[in-house]
């Protein structure tokens, strides 16, 4: 049963092309016949830094958080990790429930910031990664200064296992350097809204279809590439060492069907966990083990006010999940009932009675759960690892415009902070509340509004850069925009005016070190 399951994240920079090759996913599994409704559905997604609309957006919210459904013989999980202004800690949480990761870049732009950050996540949890060169169909970088883009920005090793047929206007398809099988593609009549049509030819067959340029252009890059000498091997992708580099245009559909074929080839199916014992040891739970378990890595408040109620959402690690059996709570260490469940098959949300390791179950979460929380069939006694802590990208000072609703203003960021929803920081004088992205604080002046009758003033600061500082904080030498400051389990950060601030006090502060998260 999980042999066959692949339960991924796609990570890009917004634009790269992320959304596209997801729906292209779903139109090659044959779930949709025709693609364009993810992209007409986004154009009102935009407004999502706006709460409300977030609200009136909530059913496919709640669906893109995961979907499950066939490609050919296997069963994918895709874990939506949203970009723009939804961008948020929930997004990096939502790589530890995943065993791959697709990173998708622009041809045109190479490695952007938000790639970095996704990327060096998945390397800390060890989560091996694909690489998708998308929108070849424009004019893009030179394809191995890319390569090497990749290598130096991020760290690992690119391993090219197509290359592209021309590019821009050009762009007519991809070798298999495995078997060097030319793809051709042709549009479809609808242009990408349908599969391509497909010819699959021999090397020299597909070399006579080319004009001399094309031939000398092609040959060259090949030659160079197998100058550089690096093979790939399915262990050192495993291990996060090696990256497989493929090339297309998820628009066109161009390279996105033997794309997702190597996919789904080359991704590891669930994984056994390490799991903390409460001796304080370790130990490992098989992914074949009987018991079901499984952790929550995501909560999702519920805007209805009628009913109070968030969804917790559950990766299974191991066992079967059964809607029937009660589960032990290890946190609380009780018994509960994983009522009303649900598995987003598709676009639908659809109640499950059964899930197996790899599968994500959105469960109804009365106040029971908070982000890391383990659940299992068996009596307790293990925790999966606690979710990485992440550096604050945004700060601001936030107070009631009303000085009577203090008590409530305090319960109610009390209450925010320990759901994870914001944090909480203090540089002994005054307390910021800080998130990751923007969206964090439109929920909390939401929520505070709502549900604590608070209205509040928040004030975003000028800080930009942020990290947790390794290292005695009384000998860390403050540059002239850097504020020391701890948060509420007495961890010190540093918030810097800008980049540049952060390099100079890094410079200054040789003997510590600067972490944009804690494993
Ligand atoms: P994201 O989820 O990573 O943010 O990216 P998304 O798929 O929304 O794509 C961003 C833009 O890039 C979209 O254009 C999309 O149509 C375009 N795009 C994606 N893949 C390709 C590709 O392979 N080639 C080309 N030429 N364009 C691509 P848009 O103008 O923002 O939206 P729309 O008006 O086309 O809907």
């Amino acid at each position: 049963m999980r042999k066959n399951r692949r339960t991924f994240a796609i990570i890009s920079h917004p634009d790269a092309g992320k959304t596209t090759l997801t729906e292209k996913l779903l139109l090659y599994s044959g779930l949709i016949r025709t693609a364009g409704m993810v992209r007409a559905r986004k154009g009102g997604k935009t407004a999502s830094s706006d709460w409300m609309g977030m609200e009136q957006e909530r059913g496919i919210s709640i669906s893109a958080s995961a979907m499950q459904f066939p490609y050919k013989d296997w069963v994918i999980n895709v874990l939506d990790t949203p970009g723009h202004q939804d961008f948020s800690e929930d997004t990096y949480r939502t790589l530890t429930a995943a065993d791959s990761s697709i990173m998708v870049l622009d041809a045109g732009k190479g490695v952007e910031t938000q790639t970095k950050k996704l990327f060096a996540v998945c390397k800390m949890r060890g989560i091996p990664i694909l690489s998708f060169i998308n929108k070849m169909d424009l004019p893009s970088k030179d394809i191995l200064e890319l390569l090497q883009e990749i290598e130096e920005v991020l760290g690992i090793h690119a391993i090219p296992l197509n290359w592209p047929i021309g590019s821009g206007r050009e762009f007519k398809g991809v070798i298999d350097l495995r078997t060097r099988e030319f793809i051709f593609f042709e549009k479809g009549a609808l242009g990408g809204a349908e599969r391509a049509k497909v010819v699959r030819v021999p090397y020299d067959e597909g070399i006579s279809r080319l004009s001399d340029d094309e031939i000398k252009a092609l040959e060259d890059g090949l030659l160079l590439l197998e100058g550089a000498g690096e093979q790939f091997e399915h262990e050192k992708f495993l291990k996060g060492e090696q990256t497989p580099v493929f090339f297309g245009s998820a628009l066109t559909n161009f390279g996105v069907e033997p794309f997702y074929d190597a996919f789904v080839e080359l991704a590891p199916p669930p994984r056994d966990s390490l799991v903390d014992t409460d001796g304080g040891g370790e130990r490992v739970i098989s992914v074949d083990d009987p018991m079901f378990s499984g952790f929550v890595f995501k909560i999702q408040a519920n805007m209805n006010l009628k009913h109070r109620d968030s969804m917790a959402f559950l990766r299974v690690c191991s066992g079967v999940f059964n809607r029937d059996t009660p589960v032990f709570h290890h946190r609380l260490k009780k018994e509960i009932r994983l009522s009303r469940a649900y598995s987003m098959v598709a676009q639908d949300r659809d109640t499950v009675d059964l899930a197996y390791p790899g599968d994500i179950v959105g469960v109804s979460n009365p106040g029971l759960f908070s982000i890391g929380d383990t659940v299992s069939t068996s009596k307790g006694g293990f925790f999966f690892k606690p979710m990485p802590k992440f550096a604050p990208e945004l700060v601001a000072r936030v107070r009631p415009k009303d000085v009577m609703k203090l008590k409530a203003f305090e319960k109610g960021l009390a209450q925010l902070t320990e759901e994870g929803t914001i944090q909480l920081l203090n540089d002994g004088s005054s307390t910021y509340v800080a998130a990751v992205g923007r969206l964090q604080f439109d929920v909390l002046e939401y929520r505070l509004r709502e549900e604590y009758g608070v209205l509040v003033e928040l004030t975003i600061l000028s800080y930009t850069h942020c990290a947790f500082l390794i290292g005695d904080a009384s000998t860390f030498k403050k540059t002239q925009n850097s504020t020391l400051v701890k948060d509420r389990l007495g961890r010190t950060l540093v918030l810097f005016g800008g980049a540049w601030e952060r390099r100079y006090s890094e410079e200054q502060n040789p003997n510590h070190r600067f972490e944009d998260f804690l494993a």
